[in-house]
């Protein structure tokens, strides 16, 4: 483990990262000191326990508070059909949270998910939030990641790929991006196309034109936006640097403005990340930016010698490793987005895998852990795709590679 300096201990810390209005108050700048004075509370309290623990095994990951509350919300997933309209991504959080947290799954637990997700796909392919419900692409990736994460031939199974592959071209436009459902507006979420790489339904029609597409999205600010002309965004500009990668086109876009962009995203005081210029942080944040920065590394990898020979991520990882760990773990389990906000399921499963991407440099040659506090914090790494564990990701894809091309059904002409 290594032993770290904190931050918030060093003695200007305060005087220089502190919001600066310049005088002029706006209600932007209230809303930002509100949230910077929720967080000094916890960083006092937190430097007052660092006093009297003299081995600094500070801060803590609460895990076992997080798995009762994972479990909790997963254990009856039919009695909540009523009360909840996505709940394929709500399993998908809860599962991707369980297994970065090295929480083994039984065997019946995985037949039952698996069963459950298969109630979740329509029969013209694709999965809707929940049973009876329409297609939407959200939920088609939370369902194809939560399956390759129970990680069995049977939970792999439950995947039409062929009516998938016809929902994909449904979803497809005439200029090469997607809709996230029928009658929907075309949206760079539909990085969630990406299930497709995943199950080996790749055709070149599926794709062609989407890279253009997407670079259209990269803003002069340097994110990428929901669709073209509208404003940068993490969530966005992880779905768009996603996707130009898993088609072998990230040389479209201007990587180096993305990178200044999403480096200015970090907040000097909180240390976590905004969504977007001038907003307030959120730790769903720490892996929509977070994990922009192992895809923009292996970018920066194949143009540049200096990142090969890098050792860290270029954001500060212990920076966000210290917003998680202190501001947003929410008491008796779950994480959130700022101090003062409830726990779900959303941000517990996002704060989680943010602070995986913090804790695990691999880039180039070189891997190393960068761990704050206790060492049972760490987590297991995810893959900087597709946000599932690195073993899950190689498995499913020995599975489904060898599996034959799904043939395009004719009456599924490209719009
Ligand atoms: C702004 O919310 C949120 C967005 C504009 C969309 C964010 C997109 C994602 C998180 C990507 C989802 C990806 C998939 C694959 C489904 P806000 O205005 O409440 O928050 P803000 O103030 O932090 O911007
Ligand atoms: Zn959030």
């Amino acid at each position: 483990m290594e032993l770290h300096n904190f931050r918030c201990c060093d003695a200007n810390f305060e005087k220089n990262n502190r919001n600066n209005d310049d005088g002029l108050s706006t209600f932007s700048s209230e809303e930002q000191v509100e949230v910077e004075e929720s967080v000094t509370k916890l960083l006092t309290n937190f430097k007052h326990r660092l006093e009297v623990d003299t081995e600094c095994i500070l801060p803590v990951l609460h895990r076992e508070e997080h798995v009762a509350f994972l479990r909790k919300g997963l254990s009856n997933l039919s009695a909540s059909y009523e009360v909840c309209l996505d709940l394929a991504d709500h399993v998908c959080y809860g599962y991707t949270c369980l297994e970065l947290l090295d929480e083994p799954l039984s065997d019946e637990t995985i037949t039952q998910v698996a069963q459950f997700l298969g109630k979740c796909q329509c029969p013209d392919g694709g999965f809707a939030g929940g049973p009876g419900q329409e297609a939407h692409l959200a939920p088609t990736y939370a369902a194809v990641n939560a399956l390759c994460i129970l990680g069995t031939e049977e939970s792999y199974r439950i995947i039409d790929r062929e009516t998938l592959y016809d929902f994909l071209m449904r979803m497809r436009t005439s200029h090469g991006s997607f809709k996230m459902h029928k009658g929907g507006e075309e949206d760079i979420r539909a990085y969630a196309a990406s299930v497709a790489r995943l199950t080996n339904i790749i055709t070149p029609q599926l794709f062609d034109g989407t890279p253009e597409w997407i670079v259209r999205c990269q803003t002069y600010e340097g994110g990428f936006a929901g669709c073209p002309a509208m404003e940068a965004h993490g969530g966005y500009s992880f779905c768009g640097i996603a996707a130009l990668t898993l088609l072998s086109k990230t040389n479209l876009c201007d990587i180096k403005n993305l990178l200044r962009w999403t480096v200015k995203r970090q907040m000097r005081y909180e240390g976590g990340f905004q969504g977007r210029t001038n907003k307030l942080v959120d730790g769903c944040y720490s892996f929509w930016q977070g994990g922009a920065f192992p895809l923009i590394h292996m970018v920066l990898s194949l143009q540049d010698d200096a990142a090969l020979s890098a050792e860290h991520w270029l954001f500060n990882q212990k920076a966000l490793q210290e917003y998680i760990l202190v501001c947003c773990q929410f008491p008796g389990g779950g994480l959130i987005d700022k101090p003062g906000r409830v726990r779900d399921y959303y941000h517990t499963s996002y704060c989680l895998s943010g602070l995986s991407v913090a804790q695990h440099f691999a880039g180039g040659k070189l891997s190393h852990v960068y761990n704050i506090g206790h060492e049972n914090n760490i987590l297991r790494p995810t893959h900087p795709v597709y946000n599932v564990c690195v073993e899950k990701i190689v498995h499913a894809d020995l599975y489904f590679r060898q599996l034959p091309h799904p043939k395009q059904s004719e009456n599924c002409a490209k719009k």
